[in-house]
Formats: structure tokens, sequence, C-alpha cells
């Protein structure tokens, strides 16, 4: 890749920190992010440091360390809450708990309105979320705008070209949050805004040409996502349609007709060296009578990882590179991509790739880009916006989704749990039935893994109530892991219960049909964009006399799948949903997960 002036973003909460690389990406700047301890000599020749917020604390022992060094570099400097903190610590200042956590929105006054305040206004509305305060600023900065709750919510030193905000510029909710950005890098920092999309994919192509050279070919798996459907495209633009094997393994866990909306998708944009393989009979023979989740998708892993060899074996490697659609967060080391690197490990540990790996036989054509950046080549390849625009989806598919049972029914401390629901039922005062149900769903609860019963509330209830119901009984409950709001019918008849129920094509079938019903509803009532991901899960619950079984609703809202709220759907969107599936045969109830994670998990297998 060619060189780019950037700005280094010191790492002090992963969320936080990609944010704004993303807004400085924004402005056409490059941004790269450091973690805390890495020398300042990697990144000296930056042209603007910016020291991101956290969820930490500098003023206790979990203050995270950095290398101090960085207020020497000499380059401009700009602090955003810990950040701010760290500076007004650094500097001789006082940082101290607030006298109360300041969250959401606020007025700055602004007391000076050059160089970083440049062209806003007396008043502007700013995000906070803190509850540390710098109590007195350093002796020889400037306040440059305080709020309420917060004296010291911005200032400076010109000479040591430090500026630093309490509050979130990077958030939407500030509003005016990226022209302050933008004054701090032009007019500060006075970077180059060479970081444009057409420019880069011109550099990457001429960067694949170069690494792999004039004669050798690219091998690479295409799984249907975003990151690797692009990373094809741009192989096969950059080298020819002959030198670039994309491998799709259909493990026959996809989505309704999804293997083929993606070779479709391809095609109609011009790439068409893509190779499916059919390996669906294999996969479900593999399964077969498997309960256990983490069984269940340790077969799935292998099997992909015995034919991923056998495919790769067919051809000649000796002339091969192989590609990856690994994307810049990937590579950065925090908690929540440690976390993604963990969950992804089944599908990059073919014996083949880790040897290919290891001898450095390996291209990533979008490793330094973020997912918006690789929507918008994948959208200048005219690569259909549907394809572009996925919720994330697991690597066992639906196979995680569609829960098996060997009939057991049986609930341990059925009778305690009841009476400890009925009574935080009383206490709400609320017109509602709770009670738990013979399934069980994986969650997180501390660090570790659980698997454990669901408890299910019937009745009407507003989605703040069912908040309040859902988190205080996963707080006191804890032989349980997660709430279901009955959506339809109205009550659960008493003889319902789990049907010996395994791996098959038709409950398969059952689930991409249900799926499919949910992904056009929330398409149509154009609410697809505020969910992040939405998981319709199979479970073999149901009537004796019907034989049906339940679907699960699972749609949530996160940033990076750590933490997760569950997403509060539109009621007419809901009840749309609901009339459709319940049109489908074979459902016999349709629950609402209302579980946050933790405790629960996303995925319930
Ligand atoms: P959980 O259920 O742990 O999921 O909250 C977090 C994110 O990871 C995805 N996920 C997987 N992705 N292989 C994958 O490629 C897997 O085995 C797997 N399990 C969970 C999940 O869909 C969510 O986005």
């Amino acid at each position: 890749m060619d060189q780019h002036e950037y700005i280094a973003v010191i790492d002090f909460g992963s969320q936080f920190a990609h944010l704004i690389a993303r807004r400085i990406r924004q402005h056409n700047v490059l941004a790269k992010i450091f973690t805390p301890d890495t020398p300042v000599h990697e990144y000296k020749d930056a042209k603007g440091v910016i020291l991101s917020g956290g969820p930490r604390s500098t003023i206790d022992e979990s203050a995270i360390n950095y290398d101090r060094g960085v207020f020497k570099l000499g380059v401009p400097i700009l602090g955003l809450c810990y950040g701010h903190q760290l500076i007004a610590q650094h500097f001789g200042g006082t940082v101290e708990k607030g006298k109360t956590k300041e969250y959401g929105q606020a007025t700055l006054h602004i007391n000076d309105k050059s160089d970083i305040f440049q062209d806003l206004s007396n008043e502007e509305r700013v995000w906070m979320s803190h509850w540390d305060v710098v109590g007195t600023a350093p002796a020889d900065f400037e306040v440059i705008g305080s709020t309420k709750d917060c004296e010291v919510a911005a200032m400076r030193n010109v000479t040591e070209n430090i500026w630093s905000f309490q509050y979130h510029l990077e958030v939407h909710h500030t509003e005016h949050g990226m022209k302050m950005l933008e004054n701090f890098l032009f007019n500060i920092c006075q970077v180059s805004a060479d970081w444009s999309i057409a420019a880069i994919e011109d550099e990457i192509i001429k960067e694949i040409q170069d690494v792999v050279g004039a004669k050798k070919h690219v091998f690479l798996l295409v799984s249907g996502g975003v990151d690797s459907t692009v990373a094809f495209a741009l192989l096969e633009k950059a080298l020819g349609k002959s030198r670039v094997y994309g491998l799709h393994v259909d493990n026959g866990f996809m989505r309704h007709r999804e293997t083929t909306k993606v070779a479709v998708a391809l095609k109609k944009a011009g790439f068409t060296n893509l190779h499916v393989v059919d390996t669906g009979a294999r996969f479900l023979r593999a399964v077969q009578g498997v309960i256990d989740p983490e069984e269940k998708r340790k077969i799935i892993g292998e099997l992909f990882v015995e034919i991923a060899n056998e495919e790769m074996t067919k051809i000649d490697l000796d002339k091969y590179l192989l590609g990856q659609g690994t994307i810049y967060p990937d590579t950065i080391e925090s908690g929540g991509t440690q976390h993604a690197d963990k969950i992804k490990t089944h599908h990059n540990r073919v014996d083949l790739i880790q040897e290919m790996i290891n001898q450095g036989k390996v291209i990533e054509p979008l490793k330094d880009l973020y997912k918006d950046e690789v929507r918008e080549i994948g959208k200048r390849f005219k690569i259909a916006p549907s394809l572009l625009n996925r919720h994330p989806f697991p690597g066992p598919g639906l196979a995680i989704r569609t829960l098996c049972s060997d009939g057991d029914n049986e609930i341990e401390d059925r009778d305690a749990i009841n009476a400890k629901l009925a009574e935080i039922i009383l206490d709400s005062g609320l017109d509602l039935k709770a009670a738990v149900l013979p399934m069980k769903s994986v969650g997180v609860q501390g660090d570790e893994r659980s698997y454990k019963h669901p408890v299910v509330i019937a009745g009407k209830a507003t989605w703040k109530q069912l908040n309040d119901l859902s988190v205080r009984i996963t707080n006191e409950v804890f032989m349980v892991n997660r709430v279901l709001w009955l959506i339809d019918p109205k009550t659960i008849s008493a003889d319902a219960h789990m049907h010996e129920r395994y791996l098959t094509k038709d409950r398969l079938d059952l689930l991409r049909v249900a799926d499919d019903i949910v992904m056009t509803k929330i398409k149509e009532h154009e609410v697809f964009a505020d969910i992040w991901q939405f998981p319709v899960v199979l479970v073999p619950f149901g009537d004796p006399k019907t034989n049906g079984e339940s679907i699960v609703l699972r749609p949530i809202q996160s940033q990076e799948a750590m933490t997760v709220n569950y997403y509060n759907m539109p009621r007419p969107v809901l009840t749309d949903i609901k009339r459709e599936l319940k049109k489908v045969a074979f459902i016999d109830y349709i629950f609402y997960d209302i579980t946050h994670k933790p405790p629960a998990t996303i995925e319930w297998e």
C-alpha cells in the first residue's frame, strides 16, 4: 500500500477507538489503531494522535498503562473522555469521581471559538458518558468549554499542542462532533485527505498484483459473507478469472436459496470463477442424532476442514497463494475481536491453510479496511446491496438454530423456580404469567458459558415493563439464563412438551421458511438496518396432538456482538410477522427472546 499520512488512535476501549477511526476515515484520512503499550516510535510519523475513551478509570487499579512518550512526540494530541482525564492527570490537574454518573445529552458552553471550535455555535449539544471528571485543569491549560455538571468539559494547551474533551465527539448524539473532528484534522494536524475508496481500490489491486506476481494463482474460500465476497471480486479484478479459484462449501445449513443468491450476485457483477460444492447430505449425516450444541459445532467444523482439505488437494497447491477475507478490526488486538477470532477458528484452521499461513503464502486484500469501506468497494463493483448489507451469519448456520432433543422434559428445581417467578410477577403488579420451560439454551454469565432453561412470560406488557422483568428474573433466578415473551397463542397448553427431534432436512426446511418470512417482513417494514442480527430459532417444543414446534424470534442490536440488547420491535411489524408465521403448518408457538447479552448469548446454541 502506498504511504498515506495518518492519525494514530490509541485504544483505551475498543468500541470507542474503532468508532473514532471510522469517523476519521469518513473525512478521507487514514486512521490506524494502536494499543496503549505500543512504543511511540511505532507511530512517530503520525500527523496527530487521539487518545480514545474507554470503560476504565484513570484513578483506580483498573487504570491502563501507556507509553507516556506520546506527550513528547510533538504532534497535535486530542484526548476524549478517558483520554481527557489521562491528559489532566499527566499534566498535574486532578481527576475525581463525579457527584453522579453523567450520561446522555448535555449543552456545552464554548468560550473560545478559534482552532478546534471554529465555525461552531456558543452552545453545542454534546454527548456525555462518564463518572470520573477532571476536577481542576492542569495549571497551563485553558478551559474552553463547560457543561452544567462538568466544569472542565473541554480544555487546551496550545503550546503543548494538546486539546481534550470530556464528551464523546465520535457519537452521532454530539451534533457537530464531525465538525470538531474536521477542525482537529485539518486546522490543527494539517493532515492530507487522501484516503478515498477509489484510490484505495487501485492501491489494493496493485498490491495484489505485486504480491501474487505474474505466475501464481489464488485460492479463496467464499462463505457468502460480505468480506469474502468482496475479497473475491478484488482478486478477480486484479488477476483475471483464470487465476482466482473461489470455493463455496454449501453445508446445507444456509438460509433459503442463499448459496444461489451469492453465486447469482457475483455472476451479475461479472465475477464467475466461483465453484460450489454441495455437501449438505454429508453434513446432515455427520450430525445425525446429536443434541449437544458444542458437539454439533465441533462435528460441523471438523467436516468443513476435511472438505476444504479435499478440495485444496485437487488443485496444484505449489502454484497457489491463499486469499483470506480478513478485515482491519480482525487484525487489531482487543477484547471484542479476540472473541470474534475464537468463534471463527474452526473455519480458518484447515491444516493446509495453517501450513500456508506458516509459509507466508497468504494474501489478505482487505486487511486495512473497515466493513463500511469493504461495502463501499462492493458497491463500486456493482455487487447487489442485498448481499453487501446482510446481517452476520454464523459458519454452522441454521444447524445451531435448529434445537434438537431426546424428549427429556425434566426441569430440576421446577417448583422452586416457578415459586420465585410468581413472587416477582406479583411484586411487579402486572397481569402476567411466568413459568420455566423444558428446553435449554446457551448463555454467558460472568466469563462462563451456561446451558440452562428459559422462562416464558405471557400477557400484555410494554417493552419497558418486559425489559425490567427480564433483567430482574435473570438477576434473581440464577437457574435460568433467558426470558421469552409469548407472542402466540395467548397461553401454553398444559401438555405441551419437548418432542424427540434431531437435525433433519425437513426441520431445516421448516426453519428456512420461517426465517425467510421474518427476513422478508423486516425488509418490507424497513427495520432491517436497525437490527444487527436476527436469529430465528426452531425448538422442538409443541403440543402432542399437532406434533408441531416453536419458533423463537431473537432480533438484537449491538456494535460487535460482545454486549447486546434485544431489539424493541415496533408492534405493527411484530403483528405482521406473527400473522405470516401462523400460516405455516407445524408451528404451535411463537416466542420473542427478551434477554440481553449477558446473561444470554445471541445464538441459542
Ligand atoms: P454468541 O451467540 O456467542 O454469538 O453471542 C456472537 C456472534 O458470533 C456468531 N457465532 C458464530 N460465528 N461460527 C461463526 O462463524 C460459530 O460457530 C459461531 N457461533 C456464534 C453469532 O452469530 C454472533 O454474530
